[in-house]
């Protein structure tokens, strides 16, 4: 095996150029290609990367000609939801014509838009027998990994594991229209960040010295609301700003979702995990937010409370921009900086992790696998709220759901 390893990127948008700042903080791998269908953004993707110096990094013509170079050992799948089986499939269908000699396969967040496409996403990955990672950045946040590790090994070890996790997600909207439209993204906010918030939920529940399942899911209760994008108001800013398919006033996603995961320990102990997150949160950006609790002691993250904070004065009429802290909101008062966004919010723990997995060929234990079991969570949260009960995981039917945000029939006024 190589001693640095070759990654591509499929897709030049918001996460991809994230992840590119982030390798200035991994060792031993280069950031050589990207694709995109936008020659013209891949290419400016592809500059970030040798501007920040962390590869010689070109723009692909096609999946096909990155999976084929020889210089690409990994791709990271940075694509639209709805674009993520199509994009595996072109990646299947070059190794199957013998092109390329890849090792390994990172997926972004969620897997999949429901339970179908992500057994599908499964199967190809398996197609392809790469070892894979599922990209779940908030599992590597340095305040997840640092105060699981020290309340497990200090607190639980002496007086009793943890019985209770609170994760929350919360920002004032995402950035492209694919993410506002049901279909494309498979749903509102629960697909696109309670598949965070669960995650580090059951993370921070699970004993580190056991695996995975060692925590296993019982029942899922959840509400999904549209508070605030389909006011008429707010409906037709929306449409306004993400164009005219953005249609809140007849088909609006939730923007709120709050679930509550009851899971059984090995031992029969009962743990609870609630999440909630939000795209009708203003406040100065991108809000995230964790508790575990145990029997004598407690852990709790807000991305917010940051160590800088900068004042800035109403003579200070600038452009608006997102250069103070993800999903800003203003420009100006009294503003939280999060100093380091791709090391608070986990890509650089993340990035690591694979990069290291692949060059050593291990499997990584966060694996699209993982990915499959959340997208298992989100959908019967979905059903749960549709259904106004608590239902008993894991139910029949969930191979074949499909949210009705997901199918354009949802009415939050019902
Ligand atoms: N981990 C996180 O916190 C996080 C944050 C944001 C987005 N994401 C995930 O990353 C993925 C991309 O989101 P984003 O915010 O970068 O979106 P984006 O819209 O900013 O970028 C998407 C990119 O995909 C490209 N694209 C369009 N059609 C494509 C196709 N057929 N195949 C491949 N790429 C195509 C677009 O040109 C664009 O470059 C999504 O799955 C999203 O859920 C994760």
């Amino acid at each position: 095996m190589k001693k640095t390893l070759g990654i591509g990127f499929i897709g030049s948008g918001f996460i991809t150029k994230f992840h590119i700042q982030s390798f200035i903080a991994v060792r031993d791998a280069n950031v050589l290609g990207v694709w995109s269908p936008n020659h013209t953004h891949a290419e400016e993707a592809a500059g970030l990367a040798r501007s920040l110096r962390v590869g010689d990094c070109q723009a692909f013509q096609s999946i096909e000609d990155m999976v084929a170079s020889p210089d690409i050992d990994a791709l990271w799948l940075c694509g639209p939801n709805h674009k993520r089986i199509e994009n595996l499939e072109a990646i299947v269908k070059a190794l199957k014509s013998g092109k390329g000699s890849l090792v390994g396969l990172a997926v972004e967040k969620p897997l999949a838009r429901n339970v179908a496409e992500a057994k599908r996403v499964i199967e190809l990955i398996e197609e392809t027998g790469l070892l894979h990672g599922y990209l779940e950045d908030q599992l590597f946040e340095p305040g997840v990994v640092r105060g699981r590790e020290i309340l497990w090994r200090r607190a639980a070890a002496l007086t009793g594991r943890p019985y209770l996790a609170r994760c929350a997600e919360e920002h004032s909207g995402p950035h492209m229209p694919w993410f506002w439209q049901g279909e494309l993204g498979g749903g509102g906010v629960l697909n696109d960040m309670m598949c965070h918030s669960v995650e580090v939920a059951r993370l921070l529940l699970t004993d580190p010295t056991k695996p995975r399942n060692s925590i296993k899911p019982v029942k899922v209760s959840a509400t999904i609301a549209s508070l605030k994008w389909s006011r008429p108001e707010y409906a037709d800013i929306l449409q306004q700003t993400m164009g005219k398919e953005v249609d809140y006033r007849k088909r609006p996603s939730e923007d709120f979702a709050r679930a509550t995961i009851q899971y059984i320990d090995d031992a029969g102990n009962p743990l609870i995990s609630e999440v909630t997150t939000s795209w009708s949160f203003v406040g100065a950006g991108l809000r995230l937010s964790s508790e575990l609790l145990g029997p004598e002691y407690s852990l709790s993250i807000n991305s917010l409370n940051t160590s800088l904070n900068l004042f800035i004065s109403r003579r200070v009429q600038g452009d608006a921009g997102e250069d103070l802290v993800e999903k800003q909101n203003a420009e100006m008062g009294l503003m939280p900086v999060v100093a380091n966004e791709t090391a608070e919010y986990g890509y650089e723990g993340e990035n690591r992790y694979f990069v290291n997995c692949f060059l050593d060929g291990k499997q990584p234990e966060v694996s699209c696998y993982d990915g499959l079991e959340v997208t298992e969570l989100l959908m019967t949260a979905y059903m749960s709220a549709e259904q106004e009960r608590t239902i008993e995981f894991r139910p029949k039917d969930l191979d074949s759901f499909v949210p009705a945000v997901a199918r354009g029939t949802w009415n939050p006024r019902a």
